[in-house]
């Protein structure tokens, strides 16, 4: 028997970082998905195949590749059978929409369906809560400590309002006419060393840094509001406020600024970094007659421009036969 799960990237729409620090953040799914197949084997090695990172690596218990990529999804799916009570062999072929280290949660929507699809192979109970914490202990191995709200707007999909301590909640809204454009900037970077920079940075000007942590928190309560009165220019708005504070946080750069502003002047109704930044991709949030403009602004500057929707679905799986 195979089983195939998927699970939706993500994109940050208010609040990276300052959520780090348990301030309410806005995130949405978007509709790239990552999958996964998962079929059994005779054995009880882990076999994980990346047809994105061109890369297959054999997992054997007690003699596992650490510093392997495809580690932390070796990690989250032997915490579930193990949870159940299984040493089993398995393969698992991963394929996927999402850009790599781009600010889209990559990592997190693998480690989600991966995890789905072992479940359902072997018929553990799992509830998407199982799923989504048995991703983060993968996120916890990609990226140091995260806040866990890439792996819960991948399990649950549509637009979550996270906060670290509290959990989250769905916001409700038709998201119809939104569209959101991701754009590369073409420059690699790694989530767990920025968050490591901005929270340095935090702890050398406590007195400038917490007011601007706070005023992080209150611009995602009301940017929950504007997206539940369906908003989208005040969302837009938000948008470049909560750019502003991440710029005075440290983690834009020349050529950021650059796409961001282009995507504004082109008639965005709002844009900035998503995600760890320093590089990675930026979002733009238009409705459906900026889409052409906004993406033309972008071409001379960026390589790849992705024009997303939100996804509602989260996380599922099938059986193939
Ligand atoms: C990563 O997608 C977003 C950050 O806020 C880190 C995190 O929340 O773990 C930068």
């Amino acid at each position: 028997m195979k089983v195939k799960a998927s699970a939706p990237g993500k994109t940050i729409l208010v609040g990276e970082h300052f959520v780090v620090e348990n301030e309410p953040a806005i995130a949405t799914a978007i509709n790239l998905r990552a999958y996964v197949v998962a079929e059994e084997r005779n054995d009880n090695v882990v076999e994980i195949i990346s047809d994105n990172l061109n890369l297959r690596e054999v997992f054997m218990e007690g003699s596992e590749n650490r510093n392997s990529p495809l580690y932390p999804i070796h990690h989250a799916v032997r915490y579930i059978m193990e949870r159940a009570g299984l040493s089993k062999g398995i393969v698992l072929r991963i394929s996927s929409e999402i850009p790599v280290a781009a600010g889209m949660g990559s990592s997190a929507a693998t480690a989600v369906a991966a995890v789905a699809a072992v479940s359902r192979l072997f018929g553990v109970k799992v509830t998407k809560d199982d799923i989504s914490r048995a991703a983060y202990i993968a996120e916890t191995i990609v990226h140091g400590k995260p806040s866990g709200i890439d792996n819960t707007v991948s399990t649950y999909g549509g637009v979550i309002a996270f906060r670290k301590n509290e959990g989250f909640i769905r916001l409700k809204g038709n998201f119809t006419t939104a569209f959101l454009i991701l754009a590369d900037s073409g420059i690699h970077r790694n989530t767990g060393s920025m968050v490591k920079k901005v929270l340095k940075l935090k702890k050398k000007y406590p007195n400038i840094m917490e007011p601007l942590y706070h005023a992080a928190g209150r611009l995602a309560i009301e940017a929950g509001k504007a997206i539940e009165m369906e908003d989208l220019e005040k969302l837009g708005e938000l948008m470049n406020i909560n750019h502003g504070l991440l710029s005075a946080i440290g983690v834009s750069n020349q050529k950021l600024e650059e796409l961001i502003y282009r995507a504004r002047s082109a008639g965005a109704l709002g844009s900035k970094i998503t995600g760890a930044g320093g590089g990675g991709f930026i979002i733009a949030l238009c409705t459906g007659e900026r889409v052409e403009e906004v993406k033309n602004a972008l071409k001379d500057v960026s390589k790849r421009i992705i024009v997303t929707r939100i996804e509602n679905e989260g996380v599922r799986a099938e059986d193939l036969d």
